[in-house]
């Protein structure tokens, strides 16, 4: 059973990827909010909503580069871009809708809560501001406790201008046990933020499939050239498994499979997803690591469904002649979603602009399909793949315009 605050908490590890210098950044953030939460004595749905939320909270930050004018205390965004793309992304989601706005304001000022047309700004909001804020002004390189002083003063100093009085308040008595900031530099975050989860609930196969796709969107939209890419390899896979036979329940893991096959990119830097030339050897060794990544961010999601999307999906660049990547697994030892996977992954990507090359036409895509064939590729996969080449070409042009038309409802107009 899938439970929706685990699959979310996977979603946090997985955007903490992003810039390695933040870390665990939005994790830590889902853990000082919790903890003002629940000293506010706030109920405890309300105490779960904010963790989520906090656990998401810059799930609008695609880009590394982005994180550079968010580290400073006095940063004042209002309702900046990485805060409405954040918004966006959580808003299609019937899952996760209910906290969209909370990441909204997470950046507005207490002093500027009246100027917003009568919206009231959420406690949610204020809350992580200030536990956002928190998390930005410690060195973690250093002794937590010899920061607590300047921390609180500054926290202290610009109560009831930048920060809501009652919160402020509240961390200076919280920030008196020592315990604080230990959990936060011995990285003890993960286990503490379990006990402000009060509500949790399972998720059926199609809430899944919705919260897999937000996976899609901050995997893909960190640069135009990959923003079509996987949700194409989803529906492609689920059309090959419904022509391999299989089940309509495997047809929708294999589009999950699709969804969350480059989750790992997200570590990748952009300089080197978007490099427009050839990648050097030291680039393609990084970039080899993101199958990997995928493999163990998925790994980490306790589910006996999503043991078998993990390896449908972190094993897309394995080859049947075992010499594909990263954990050189052979054909015989690979099963049917795999394949799927792997042959729509490699089907898809040629058709699709590189940085470094355009699009290949039909001929060559074939021709470079048929000639993986049972080195690389299945070859009973791949001439499924080719029987129904026209229909599967249609099928992927279809959600390359979809994806084109989420890309720029995400962006339009910020
Ligand atoms: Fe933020
Ligand atoms: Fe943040
Ligand atoms: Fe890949």
């Amino acid at each position: 059973m899938m439970l929706y605050v685990d699959l979310l908490m996977a979603l946090s590890r997985s955007i903490d990827l992003v810039d390695p210098y933040i870390g665990s950044h939005n994790k830590r953030v889902a853990y000082i909010s919790g903890r003002l939460a629940h000293s506010l004595g706030l109920q405890s749905s309300d105490i779960t909503k904010i963790v989520v939320a906090a656990a998401l909270h810059d799930i609008g930050v695609l880009k590394e580069s982005e994180y550079k004018e968010l580290i400073d205390l006095r940063y004042k965004g209002g309702i900046d871009y990485h805060s409405i793309v954040g918004y966006r992304l959580l808003d299609t989601c019937e899952i996760t809708k209910g906290i969209a706005p909370i990441i909204k304001f997470h950046h507005v000022y207490y002093s500027d809560k009246n100027n917003y047309n009568e919206v009231e700004i959420p406690l949610a909001s204020e809350i992580i501001h200030l536990a956002d804020r928190v998390d930005v002004s410690i060195n973690y390189k250093q002794d937590l406790l010899s920061q607590k002083n300047s921390i609180c003063s500054m926290i202290q100093e610009h109560s009831g201008e930048q920060f809501n009085p009652e919160i402020v308040k509240c961390f200076l008595s919280l920030a008196e046990q020592e315990s604080f900031w230990f959990d936060l530099q011995f990285n003890k975050v993960e286990k503490k933020i379990k006990y402000y989860i009060f509500y949790n609930a399972p998720l059926t196969l199609e809430q899944i499939h919705s919260i897999a796709m937000l996976f899609t969107k901050i995997i893909d939209f960190r640069s135009r050239f990959t923003a079509t890419h996987s949700s194409s390899v989803a529906r492609i896979s689920r059309e090959l498994g419904r022509l391999c036979n299989m089940s309509e329940r495997e047809c929708n893991m294999l589009d999950i499979a699709g969804h969350m096959h480059d989750l790992g990119k997200l570590a990748i830097p952009l300089s080197i997803l978007e490099k427009p030339d050839k990648l050097t050897p030291d680039e393609w060794r990084i970039m080899k690591q993101h199958t990997y990544f995928t493999y163990q961010l998925i790994d980490e999601i306790e589910s006996p469904l999503f043991k078998v999307i993990n390896e449908w999906a972190s094993f897309h660049h394995e080859s049947i002649n075992g010499k594909g990547y990263p954990f050189k697994i052979s054909g015989n030892m690979l099963t049917i979603g795999s394949k799927i996977l792997a042959v729509a992954d490699m089907f898809t990507a040629l058709a699709e602009s590189r940085p470094y090359r355009t699009a290949l036409n039909d001929d060559e895509i074939i021709s470079i399909l048929q000639n993986a064939k049972d080195s690389a590729l299945d070859g009973k996969v791949v001439d499924t793949l080719l029987c129904n080449y026209d229909y599967l070409k249609q099928i992927r042009t279809e959600s390359f315009c979809n994806s084109l038309k989420d890309f720029s409802l995400l962006f339009d107009n910020i």
